[in-house]
């Protein structure tokens, strides 16, 4: 109960900020997609997304939240998400969610994308290829009348068709003053269930999909998120606006994948 279990609507001024952050978080991913290949350590992009952001007058969402220590969370292999940068580097074959948040203006933008590093399993790109794809299917059931678990069943049964197990312990969310806000938005669920999706919500979905099982444990750290049977997880996120007119997207990939076509 209280102010973290209320639902922000927010208008279309809001709406307008949230996606000015949102536009920085796409072009500093594709900043860092410049720079992804064998042998950069996952510190180096983390510097580079630093000073990106400032550069645009922003600054990180992610650094000191909850004593979070870098701008990026850098995902490898089979950490799913809030991977650490350090001196860890990239090598030929891996897949790495870049994890971005922006603060401006008194809002947030966050989201991520997963890249291959140089060339990649066969294995490996049909899971990033397919949780790419399950992030469209829960966007398609993200519009007003329908509920948050609608979502969640779009992702879910279409990744567990192949199966893939859908990481239950961390969930998409509300987005806007704060950066993580209610509904949380599971990428698991059942149709008819959760909450009503009304316009003025402003939420992230973020299937975290893993090639085997759907279980995780946390690093010593208290931050790194891996698979138990350490195979690999892909992880893509959207940031999106229901609207009286209908659910629009406030993130793109097209800053990415104008830089990765480049490559
Ligand atoms: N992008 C992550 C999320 O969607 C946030 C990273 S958590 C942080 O929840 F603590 F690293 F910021
Ligand atoms: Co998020």
């Amino acid at each position: 109960m209280g102010i973290f279990n209320k639902i922000y609507l927010k208008t279309t001024e809001e709406v307008e900020l949230i996606k000015e952050s949102a536009r920085i978080v796409g072009l500093t991913l594709a900043e860092v997609a410049k720079h992804i290949k064998p042998g950069v350590p996952c510190q180096y992009l983390d510097r580079i997304a630093e000073e990106f952001i400032r550069d645009h007058h922003a600054v990180p969402s992610f650094k000191g939240y909850n004593g979070y220590p870098a701008s990026l969370c850098i995902s490898i292999n089979d950490v799913v998400v809030h991977g650490i940068p350090h001196s860890n580097i990239l090598k030929e074959g891996d897949i790495v969610s870049v994890d971005c948040g922006t603060y401006k203006n008194g809002y947030h933008g966050d989201y991520a994308y997963t890249f291959a590093v140089g060339e990649i399993s066969n294995e490996k790109q049909l899971l990033v290829d397919r949780t790419r794809e399950s992030l469209y299917k829960g966007i398609e059931a993200a519009k007003k009348g329908n509920h948050i678990g609608d979502i969640g069943h779009a992702i879910q049964s279409y990744v567990e068709s192949f199966g893939y197990g859908v990481v239950r312990e961390l969930v998409g969310h509300g987005i806007g003053k704060n950066m993580h806000e209610k509904p949380d938005v599971p990428n698991f669920g059942k149709p008819g269930k959760g909450e009503l999706i009304v316009p003025g919500m402003v939420f992230c979905i973020e299937p975290m999909i893993n090639m085997g099982t759907h279980r995780v444990s946390m690093d010593r750290d208290q931050w790194t998120i891996r698979t138990l049977d350490r195979k690999p997880s892909a992880h893509f996120e959207h940031q999106l606006a229901v609207t009286s007119t209908g659910t629009i997207l406030l993130s793109t990939y097209e800053y990415i994948e104008e830089v990765l076509q480049k490559k």
